[in-house]
């Protein structure tokens, strides 16, 4: 271990009483099986392995890490879309293990998920009015049957497109449109969090800002708290308050946005940043820039010890017998999983232009606008 290194035995940061969501060691481990007749467990892919944090009341947490980190599956975890092979998840106090179908269908009316690829995700026979209301048809006493198109359009207000066109179908949009489209759907029944799964990784650079901004938006009118996942850390930054960073099913870095873009400690994190192109030339050699080789080892055979070590140009013999553990290192007094953790001076990253119009020409986005429902 570095001698400038403070740990202590925290493992979790203690962010108050307003917290949503608490995930405390959960796992996902799916089963490999091999064989047609006799299906025979032959290992696991440790997707999520061990995943320990907290959301508050109205907080961005981004959820960062290259393909195959299991971002996704943590964030179906969260949905209670997948159970968990281990650990304790708590959505507004409520633990999600034990609940049985009907139980978890009632607490996902609390968390709704926004998808990547908004075209692939909505039905092309379905108009807009039917995919945005079609959570009304499972939870059927959220909104009247004949309020549901009121309320439809307001959400299509509400997200900025235009009410009247309620009876278009998905192909009629571009690309931003149909993302909220998906943000109307994920709203029709008043959550309070929602698990944002690459929302903007399929759109241009400029759309992806103006849907960052409508999040935003959305997320100061109805206090919504978001986890918001992403591959790369330049689109996180400018919406998220904390930052965790995965690699291969664990969380190897979570602080504040400014300890993770400013101090950062663990070498992936550095990687991560580093990997983020600098439009500015005269920042180029006066700062570190990592090149992040190979690929993210198999979920099913990970690494011993530091899962990051078969691609850390740090690694020591301790990285390969000894696990760290996700403590407080370092002077910032962030969470980091290396037992080499320090600070790196690294070109780091740049934000998306999110100060553009709130509008992709699709209508009014209705600053005033407030609640999505129709109801009280
Ligand atoms: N249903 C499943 N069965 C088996 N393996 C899965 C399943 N879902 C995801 N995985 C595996 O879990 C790992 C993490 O996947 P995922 O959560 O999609 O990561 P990410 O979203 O970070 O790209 C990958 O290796 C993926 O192949
Ligand atoms: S624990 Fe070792 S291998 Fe892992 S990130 Fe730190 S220095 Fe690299
Ligand atoms: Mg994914």
């Amino acid at each position: 271990m570095s001698a400038d290194m403070t740990e202590t035995e925290q493992v979790t940061e203690d962010t108050g009483d307003d917290v949503v969501l608490e995930v405390r060691d959960v796992k996902k481990h799916f089963p490999l099986t091999r064989g047609i007749v006799f299906k025979r467990t032959v290992g696991h892919v440790q997707a999520v392995d061990g995943v320990t944090l907290q959301l508050e009341r109205g907080e961005t947490l981004g959820v960062v890490g290259e393909s195959g980190c299991g971002k996704s599956t943590f964030g179906r975890l969260l949905m209670g879309l997948e159970r968990p092979t281990a650990g304790s998840i708590k959505l507004l106090g409520e633990e999600m293990a034990g609940l049985d179908a009907r139980g978890l269908r009632r607490m996902r009316r609390n968390i709704q998920i926004v998808l990547q690829d908004p075209y692939s995700s909505l039905d092309p026979r379905m108009t807009v009015g039917d995919i945005v209301g079609e959570p009304y048809d499972v939870h059927t006493d959220v909104v009247p049957k004949q309020d549901r198109r009121k309320a439809v359009q307001d959400l299509l207000d509400v997200v900025g497109l235009n009410p009247e066109h309620i009876n278009r179908y998905p192909h009629q949009f571009s690309g931003g449109q149909r993302q909220r489209i998906g943000i109307a759907r994920a709203l029709a029944l008043r959550p309070k969090i929602l698990v944002c799964d690459e929302p903007v990784s399929a759109l241009d650079v400029s759309v992806q800002a103006q849907v960052v901004n409508l999040l935003e938006r959305l997320q100061d009118e109805l206090g919504l708290s978001y986890v918001f996942i992403a591959h790369d850390l330049s689109v996180v930054r400018h919406i998220s308050d904390r930052i965790a960073v995965m690699y291969l099913g664990k969380v190897v870095e979570i602080g504040d946005e400014m300890e993770i873009y400013e101090h950062p400690t663990h070498p992936y994190t550095q990687a991560l940043l580093s990997a983020v192109p600098v439009p500015d030339p005269r920042l180029r050699g006066h700062r570190d820039h990592i090149v992040l080789e190979g690929d993210v080892p198999s979920p099913a055979n990970p690494p011993s010890g530091c899962r990051f070590r078969t691609r850390c140009w740090k690694a020591e013999d301790v990285c390969a017998k000894e696990e760290p553990q996700l403590v407080v290192r370092g002077p910032s007094g962030h969470l980091s999983a290396c037992h080499f953790a320090e600070e790196r001076d690294v070109i780091h990253a740049i934000d998306i232009p999110t100060s553009a119009a709130d509008d992709d020409g699709s209508g009014d986005p209705s600053p005033g606008s407030v609640a999505p429902g129709p109801t009280a």
